[in-house]
């Protein structure tokens, strides 16, 4: 190895180095200069505005003011009061009102900005942790992380219409006392109006090939519960 050519290169890397960081630290410096801080007067509040219940949601003045073009009575008090919390007290701060035209709906109708009942993800975030289902059968696990990513699927194909964004939502449908005959059927309908909406082998893998891929059973629960999941096999067991 030629180390006294290695160390020349690396010289004048250094030194490339050096310079670049120069024109940077020179041109920063002017570019600190050239952009006003952000001005809460003008643009309203920096910290921006977060919902926790019922569902967690955002709403950011920067985006409203500075980049949208809005000024403050565009929203205040018009629509909303200028006191962070004060208009969830009305008890209709739903998307139920937006779809009528109130609240965030009296721009988010499609056509001043984007329709409330799109992009669900600009305003809400997704859970981080699985969703595990405990009931009727423990215990099936829903990612939301695989979905996003590996599935690229947006929020509104499974929350427009196939499940509430609200956790509990399957687990309320109630089984009745059925025949045999009949139970086989009401699982199919059951897993067709959910998971098998997408899990039918032609657009993810069919609920019918993987059962163990969804249902972790007690003991992948168990495992998930003290976080050290391990990825089941379709060998395993269920408690069903
Ligand atoms: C697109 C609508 C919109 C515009 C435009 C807007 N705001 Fe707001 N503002 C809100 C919402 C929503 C809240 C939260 C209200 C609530 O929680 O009930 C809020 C809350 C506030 C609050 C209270 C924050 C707190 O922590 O209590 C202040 C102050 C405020 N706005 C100032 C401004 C100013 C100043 C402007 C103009 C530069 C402005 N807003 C423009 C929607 C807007
Ligand atoms: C006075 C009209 C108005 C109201 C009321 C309003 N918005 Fe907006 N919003 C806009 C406009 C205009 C844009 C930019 C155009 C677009 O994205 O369609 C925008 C953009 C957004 C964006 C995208 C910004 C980004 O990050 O790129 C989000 C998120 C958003 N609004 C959330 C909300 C929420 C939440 C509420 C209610 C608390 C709300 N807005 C109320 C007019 C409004
Ligand atoms: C423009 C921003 C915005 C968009 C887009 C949006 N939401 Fe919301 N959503 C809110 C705000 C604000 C609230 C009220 C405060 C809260 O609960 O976070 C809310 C509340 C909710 C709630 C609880 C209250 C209720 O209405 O039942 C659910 C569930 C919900 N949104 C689901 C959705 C779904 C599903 C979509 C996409 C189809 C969506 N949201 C799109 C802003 C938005
Ligand atoms: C492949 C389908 C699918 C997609 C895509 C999806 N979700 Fe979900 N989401 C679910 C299921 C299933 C549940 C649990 C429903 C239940 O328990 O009945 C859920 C529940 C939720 C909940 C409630 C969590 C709780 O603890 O109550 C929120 C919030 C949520 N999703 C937000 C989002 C957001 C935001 C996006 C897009 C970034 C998204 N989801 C995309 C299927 C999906
Ligand atoms: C909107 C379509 C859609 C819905 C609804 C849906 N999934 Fe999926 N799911 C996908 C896609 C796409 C993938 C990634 C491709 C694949 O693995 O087949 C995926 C992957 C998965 C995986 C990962 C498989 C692996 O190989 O790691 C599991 C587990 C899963 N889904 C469980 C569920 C459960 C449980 C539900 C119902 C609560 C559900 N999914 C609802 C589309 C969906
Ligand atoms: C794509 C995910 C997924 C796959 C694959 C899947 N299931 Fe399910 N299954 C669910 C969900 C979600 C529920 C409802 C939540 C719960 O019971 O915990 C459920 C519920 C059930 C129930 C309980 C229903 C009730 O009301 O008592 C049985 C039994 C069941 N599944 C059997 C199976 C069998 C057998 C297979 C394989 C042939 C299978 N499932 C494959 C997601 C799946």
């Amino acid at each position: 190895m030629n180390t006294n050519k290695a160390s020349t290169v690396s010289l004048s890397a250094l030194t490339t180095l050096l310079s670049a960081s120069f024109v940077a630290t020179f041109f920063s410096a002017n570019i600190s200069m050239a952009t006003e801080p952000y001005d809460a007067d003008k643009y309203g509040p920096q910290e921006p505005i977060i919902w926790a219940t019922p569902s967690k949601s955002i709403f950011t003045h920067k985006t409203h003011t500075m980049d949208a073009g809005l000024a403050c009575d565009d929203c205040h008090d018009g629509i909303f009061p200028m006191e962070q919390g004060a208009t969830e007290k009305n008890g209709d701060f739903t998307m139920k009102s937006f779809k009528e035209g109130k609240y965030c709906g009296t721009c988010h109708d499609g056509s001043t900005a984007f329709e409330s009942s799109t992009q669900c993800g600009s305003c809400h975030f997704a859970p981080e942790a699985p969703i595990v289902f405990t009931s009727p059968v423990k215990a099936v696990a829903f990612d939301h992380s695989i979905h996003l990513q590996k599935g690229k699927l947006a929020c509104e194909t499974c929350h427009k219409e196939v499940f509430a964004m609200k956790k509990g939502s399957i687990e309320e449908a109630e089984q009745a006392n059925l025949s045999d005959g009949d139970k086989r059927k009401y699982l199919e309908q059951l897993h067709n109006k959910y998971c098998g909406t997408c899990h039918d082998s032609s657009q993810a893998f069919g609920y019918l090939t993987r059962c163990t891929v969804c249902h972790i059973g007690v003991k992948g629960y168990d495992a998930q519960q003290s976080g050290t999941q391990k990825k089941d096999k379709d060998t395993v067991k269920t408690n069903h």
